[in-house]
C-alpha cells in the first residue's frame, strides 16, 4: 500500500521522470561525484536534464560528498523527488569485519548481526541509504573467488545467518542508524559452472528449491528491502530476463514486494547472453521480468527515446516499477529528510570507534579455524622463540575483498600484534605471496634456524578474492609451498596461519604443519585477535562453513551429498571393490569436512536423549545433548545437529544440518543442552517441486563438526 506521497507523485510525474526512477549510475554524473567502478564502465551518454531525473547512484559515501550531490540533485528534480545512495558494505564500512564466509565459520548468528549492524551505524553515516548485501549464494567450489562474499555451503546456516544480517543492517525500523539491505544474487550464483566467474548455471529447479533458495527465502520473510539479481542464467534463461524466476517465484512464491535491482549491468547484458538483440529488447525483457532498477546498464535508457508513446502494457510495467522505486524512498524517510543520516559530526565519532573495532576483534576471534594442533603446540607462551615467516606476516592486506573503505596501509599486521606479545619473535618474509628470491628464501631459512618454532604465515592477497578472482588451482602459491618444505626441513613445530578467503587444498600443508590456523581474512583487527588466540587468550571455536578438499579434483565437494546407487563403503580409503562412487586415484573424503574446528579444550558429546522418538510433522524435536570438556581451560563449541530421512519422495541427503548452537563449556565439566528443532526444518522438496515433512523413519546425528557424530533412530508419523 502505497502513502499519500507516493501517490501524489506518481500522479504529477511525467512517463519521462518514471522512467528516470529505474535508472541507476555511479555518482560521476554529477558535479562532486565519483565513482567505486565494480564492473565494466560505459558512459552514460544520458541528456544533462534526464541525469536530474535517475533514482539512484551507487558507489559513493562520504557526509560532506552525499550532501553537495543531494543538494545539487534537489535543486534540479522538478518535483524535488530525492536519490538513494546505494554502495557494496559487505562486510564493514571502515571497521572491517571478517569477510561473510568467516562470519559463516563463526556458527553465531549474534556475530553475524553485529557485523551488519556496525557497517550499517558507520554507513549511514557516511550517507548511505542501502547496501548490496547480504550475499547468501549457496556455494560449493573454492574455484570461484565470490565463495569470501557467502556463509558457505549449507543451506540453513546460510538462511540463518542471511536472517541475522538483513536484521543487523535493517535494524526494527529503518531508521538512519540503519541501512536498507539488497539481498543478492537472485538466484543461484554461487553454481557456477567449474568455478568459472560469470558461467552458466544449470541446476534443476528441484534441486535450486531444495538447496539454493532457502537462504534467499529467508532474507526476504526478514523484510529485505531489496533484491538484486544475478548475472547467471538459470533454468536456461538470464536472472533479469527470467519471468518464471522473478514473477513466478520471487514475487508469488515467495512474496516478495520490494525492489528488485539488476547486477551491474546485467540488464543490457542480456545482449552477450543472446537472448536480446538490442538495448530496447534487452530493457522489454528485464522490465516484464519486472526488473525495477537497471544498474549501469542504461537501457532503461532507450526508453527516454520514446516516452511520449509507449505501448500500455510498458507504460503499465514502468508505473509498477516506478513506484516501488518511490515506496522504498518513503520507507527510508527520504521524503521527510533527504539528509537522513547525513552528519559529519556522527562520521567523526561513529566510525571505526573502539567499540566498533573490539566488535570486529571479537568477530574474527569468534571465526577463527584450528584445523590441526598436533602435541598441542598450541597455545604458545609469550616468550617462545618464534621465527614469524611469510609474505601475509607484515601485510595489511587481511580486510579481503569488498572492504573498499578499508585502508590496509592503516590495518595492524600479524607482525605488529604479535610482537607486541612476543619479546622473542624474529621476522623474515622468506616470499611473496607469488614471487620468491634465493636470498630471501636463505635468509627466512636462517633466521628460523635460530629458533624453537616456526609460525608460518601464507596464504592470498585479497586481490585474489572476490568478484572475478576464480582459480583454477586452489593450492598455495609454488613459492610459499617451496618456502613451507624449506623452513620443514629444519624438523622445527610450525604453526601455519592461513589467510585467504576461500578454502584451499592444504594436503601438503597439512603434512608439513604440525598446526593450521585458518584465519581467513579476518579484518581490521585481524592481527590482534590471531596474536590472542596463538596465545591462548581465547580458544579457538571457528567451524568450516565450507568442505575443505584434498585436491581440487574433487569439486564440486560438500557434506550434504547424495547417496547414489552405489555408495562407497569406504570413503576414507582407497580399495580394490570396483562399482561404487568414488575415483580410483583419491579418496572420497574431503581434507576437512563442513563443520570442522579443533579447540584448545577436550571437549566432545558424550551422549544424546531424544524427548520423543515418534513424533508429527508438527511437532518439535527436543535433543538434549551430553557435553564434556576434559581439559581444565573452558571453551566454545558448536553443537551441530543432522538429520537423515531414509526414504524420501526424492533422494534424501546423507545427512542435512538442521539446528546448530554455539556454546561454551568450563574446565573439568559435564553440561547438558537441550535443542528443539521444529520438524518443519526436516521438510524435502517433492517432486512437484513443493515442500512437505515425510512420514518415515529418520536418524538424528549429534556432533561437533559433520563426521563424528552421535545417532539415535526416530520417527515421524
Ligand atoms: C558487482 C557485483 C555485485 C555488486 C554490484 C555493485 O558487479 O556483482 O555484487 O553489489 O556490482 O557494485
Amino acid at each position: 500500500m502505497s502513502s499519500e506521497k507516493v501517490d501524489q507523485l506518481m500522479q504529477a510525474m511525467t512517463t519521462a521522470e518514471k522512467i528516470g526512477q529505474l535508472i541507476q549510475t555511479t555518482a560521476d554524473v554529477f558535479p562532486n561525484g565519483d565513482a567505486v567502478v565494480t564492473g565494466p564502465m560505459k558512459s552514460a551518454n544520458m541528456s544533462a536534464e534526464s541525469v536530474y531525473t535517475i533514482g539512484t547512484v551507487l558507489g559513493i559515501s562520504g557526509a560532506k560528498k552525499v550532501e553537495q550531490i543531494q543538494y545539487d540533485y534537489l535543486q534540479h528534480n522538478r518535483l524535488k523527488i530525492p536519490l538513494i545512495f546505494m554502495a557494496d558494505v559487505i562486510h564493514g564500512y571502515q571497521t572491517i569485519f571478517p569477510i561473510p564466509l568467516a562470519l559463516g565459520a563463526s556458527f553465531n548468528p549474534e556475530t553475524m548481526k553485529i557485523a551488519s549492524q556496525v557497517a550499517a551505524q558507520e554507513s549511514a553515516a557516511g550517507g548511505i541509504h542501502v547496501t548490496f548485501a547480504p550475499m547468501v549464494d549457496l556455494v560449493r567450489d573454492p574455484r570461484w573467488g565470490r565463495v569470501m562474499e557467502s556463509t558457505g555451503e549449507d543451506p540453513y546456516l546460510n538462511s540463518v545467518m542471511a536472517t541475522a544480517s538483513v536484521q543487523g543492517f535493517q535494524g526494527d525500523s529503518l531508521d538512519d542508524h540503519h541501512v536498507a539491505a539488497c539481498v543478492k544474487h537472485f538466484a543461484a550464483y554461487g553454481a557456477a559452472e567449474a568455478g568459472r566467474e560469470y558461467n552458466t548455471v544449470d541446476v534443476s529447479e528441484w534441486r535450486f528449491k531444495e538447496q539454493y533458495l532457502p537462504a534467499y527465502q529467508a532474507a526476504v520473510d526478514a523484510q529485505a528491502a531489496l533484491v538484486m539479481t544475478s548475472f547467471n542464467t538459470l533454468f536456461g534463461v538470464p536472472a533479469s530476463a527470467n519471468q518464471h524466476l522473478m514473477r513466478d517465484i520471487l514475487r508469488q512464491e515467495m512474496a516478495f514486494n520490494g525492489v528488485l535491482i539488476s547486477d551491474w549491468g546485467a540488464v543490457a547484458e542480456l545482449i552477450n547472453h543472446g537472448v536480446a538483440g538490442d538495448h530496447q529488447a534487452a530493457a522489454d525483457l528485464a522490465l516484464k521480468a519486472g526488473v525495477d532498477i537497471d544498474m549501469m546498464g542504461y537501457a532503461y535508457a532507450k526508453y527516454l527515446e520514446k516516452a511520449a508513446d509507449l505501448d500500455t502494457t510498458t507504460a503499465q510495467l514502468i508505473d509498477e516499477s516506478a513506484r516501488r522505486v518511490l515506496e522504498l524512498k518513503d520507507k527510508l524517510g527520504l521524503f521527510t529528510d533527504p539528509y537522513r543520516g547525513l552528519d559529519d559530526t556522527r562520521e567523526a565519532t561513529e566510525i571505526k570507534t573502539t567499540a566498533n573495532l573490539q566488535a570486529a576483534q571479537a568477530a574474527a576471534e569468534d571465526s577463527i579455524v584450528l584445523l590441526k594442533n598436533d602435541r598441542a603446540v598450541l597455545p604458545l607462551v609469550p616468550e617462545t622463540r618464534a621465527a614469524l615467516i611469510g609474505p601475509v606476516t607484515d601485510s595489511g592486506d587481511i580486510l579481503g575483498s569488498w572492504s573498499w573503505q578499508g585502508d590496509p596501509a592503516a590495518t595492524e599486521t600479524i607482525k605488529t600484534a604479535l610482537s607486541a606479545a612476543m619479546p622473542n619473535l624474529t621476522f623474515a618474509a622468506g616470499s611473496d605471496y607469488r614471487t620468491s628470491s634465493v636470498r630471501d628464501l636463505k635468509e627466512a631459512v636462517a633466521l628460523a634456524r635460530q629458533q624453537d618454532v616456526i609460525i608460518a604465515a601464507l596464504g592470498l592477497p585479497a586481490d585474489e578474492s572476490g568478484e572475478a578472482t576464480s582459480l583454477a588451482n586452489i593450492q598455495l602459491p609454488a613459492e610459499q609451498l617451496v618456502l613451507l618444505r624449506e623452513l620443514a626441513k629444519l624438523n622445527k613445530p610450525i604453526i601455519s596461519v592461513i589467510v585467504a578467503g576461500r578454502p584451499l587444498d592444504l594436503t601438503e600443508v597439512a603434512d608439513l604443519s604440525t598446526a593450521i590456523l585458518f584465519a581467513w581474512f579476518p579484518g581490521s583487527k585481524g592481527a590482534a585477535a590471531l596474536s590472542r588466540i596463538l596465545l591462548g587468550e581465547v580458544n579457538p571455536s571457528g567451524k568450516l562453513p565450507m568442505t575443505f578438499p584434498r585436491s581440487v579434483g574433487q569439486v564440486p565437494i560438500y557434506y550434504n551429498e547424495y547417496r547414489t546407487g552405489r555408495p562407497s563403503t569406504n570413503p576414507f580409503g582407497r580399495d580394490d571393490i570396483k562399482y561404487q562412487s568414488k575415483y580410483m586415484d583419491e579418496v572420497n573424503a574431503p581434507l576437512y569436512p563442513f563443520g570442522f574446528g579443533l579447540s584448545y579444550a577436550d571437549i566432545s558429546v558424550k551422549a544424546i536423549e531424544l524427548a520423543q522418538t515418534t513424533v508429527t510433522p508438527a511437532d518439535t524435536l527436543a535433543v538434549t545433548v551430553h557435553l564434556e570438556n576434559q581439559s581444565t581451560i573452558s571453551g566454545k563449541t558448536v553443537i551441530e545437529c543432522y538429520t537423515h530421512q531414509q526414504v524420501g519422495e526424492t533422494v534424501r541427503p546423507v545427512k542435512s544440518l538442521v539446528a546448530f548452537e554455539k556454546v561454551e563449556i568450563a574446565g573439568e565439566s559435564l553440561a547438558d543442552f537441550t535443542i528443539e528443532i521444529p520438524c518443519e526444518h526436516l521438510a524435502s522438496v517433492h517432486q512437484d517441486l513443493h515442500q512437505a515433512v515425510d512420514s518415515g523413519e529418520y536418524q538424528i546425528m549429534v556432533g561437533l563438526d559433520s563426521d563424528n557424530l552421535i545417532t539415535v533412530p526416530f520417527t515421524i508419523e
